[in-house]
């Protein structure tokens, strides 16, 4: 099953194409709230640096289906199956009513089951500690944010956590993949199968069967509360991270924390049915509209998307750029304690392009 699944993974969004030949249609979700700004950043950046790739638009503001529900329009939809890659900006979720999350949605239909943020000190940038490089990867279609959700009676509600072999196992072989792509030396499961002993320990249990397929790659076991009090105080101890949907969600987080915050944390959602790149933050409703927001993590995230097309020479030349800008700190945004706007962080960029 793992090879078979692998293929799938680094074949399908190709299309048996090779990447790097001629213009690559690239679906853009441009968001809500600070979305569209960022996103003008990055289309504005990738064509100062001559990306070849042409930005499809799609809007995904729910519409009613024929069952009454809101969900996302068919025309997204069919947008990234036929490219089989997307970049995607923050959308804005309703708390309690209204549609259900978009981006689980989006993570259900494409089957995006490996969400990736790698987490590294910005040079020039200081925080608690300069020297972080982890991985985080989190299994992103089951767990608890399944969507199982019920009322028994009157005040009690119960909310299922589901854990299935074929979704741990799959997961647990990207991470171990990823390890082995990107030298990395050590993948950690991080699980509280002390405590779950079932759903956990059959994650643990996938985690733990993978790695004998991969002797090269270290490979380690550790409850969710001990990494959170490592990470917090030396984050030098992890590498690459895997767990199920709900810690990742937090632990992922937490490591962004530890690099700069939201405004520069990229991540990918690997799928069978493609991929789609997106920054971790939301959508900033108290600076939206108004050219103060950081474009940095979206734009990583396009980096991060350019890699996974092949096209290593571009993502290198604008991260460079980014981190130069940064590095420099003349014209930083207000998250990073600048006073830039947007749109001249953007400039800057442009220019050492
Ligand atoms: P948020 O990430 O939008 O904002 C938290 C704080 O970080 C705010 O002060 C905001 O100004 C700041 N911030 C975030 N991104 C920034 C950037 N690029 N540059 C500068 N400052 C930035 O989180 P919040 O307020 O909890 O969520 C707002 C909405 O976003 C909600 O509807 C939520 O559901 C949605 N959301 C969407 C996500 C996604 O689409 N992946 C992820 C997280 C939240």
């Amino acid at each position: 099953m793992a090879s078979r699944i692998l293929q799938k993974i680094f074949t399908a969004p190709t299309n048996g194409r090779s990447y790097s030949s001629g213009l690559r249609k690239v679906t853009l979700i441009p968001g809500d709230g600070i979305g569209p700004e960022i996103s003008a950043a990055v289309q504005k950046i990738f064509a100062a640096a001559n990306v070849p790739i042409e930005w499809e638009s799609v809007d995904v503001t729910p519409v009613r289906g024929p069952d009454g529900r809101f969900g996302i329009p068919q025309a997204a939809i069919d947008s990234v199956n036929k490219n089989k890659i997307g970049l995607k900006g923050p959308l804005m979720t309703p708390v309690g009513k209204g549609h259900r999350s978009l981006n689980l949605a989006l993570r259900k239909e494409f089957n995006l089951y490996a969400n990736v943020r790698p987490c590294r000190s910005l040079e020039g940038y200081k925080t608690l500690y300069d020297n972080v490089d982890v991985v985080t990867i989190r299994e992103n279609t089951e767990g608890e944010y399944s969507g199982i959700e019920h009322e028994i009676v009157d005040g009690v509600v119960q909310s299922i956590k589901l854990i299935t072999e074929e979704a741990s196992s799959r997961v647990a072989e990207f991470a171990f993949q990823y390890a082995q792509d990107n030298g990395r030396k050590k993948v950690t499961v991080v699980h509280k199968a002390n405590i779950m002993r079932m759903s956990d320990g059959l994650f643990l249990r996938c985690a733990r069967e993978m790695s004998k397929k991969y002797p090269n790659v270290k490979f380690e076991e550790k409850y969710l509360d001990t990494v959170c009090l490592n990470m917090v105080q030396d984050p030098n101890k992890y590498d690459v991270l895997v767990m199920p949907n709900l810690y990742g969600d937090i632990l992922s987080d937490m490591c962004a924390g530890l690099v700069g915050g939201l405004g520069l944390t990229p991540s990918g959602n690997i799928g069978l049915n493609g991929a789609l790149f997106e920054s971790v933050h939301g959508t900033a409703p108290d600076i939206a509209g108004k050219d103060l927001a950081n474009p940095t993590a979206l734009l990583l995230s396009a980096v991060m998307m350019l890699k996974h097309m092949e096209l290593s020479d571009h993502a290198a030349k604008i991260k460079q750029a980014c981190f130069a800008t940064i590095k420099e700190a003349k014209y930083l945004t207000g998250d990073l304690g600048g006073k830039a706007k947007c749109s001249e962080f953007t400039n800057e960029i442009c220019a050492k392009l």
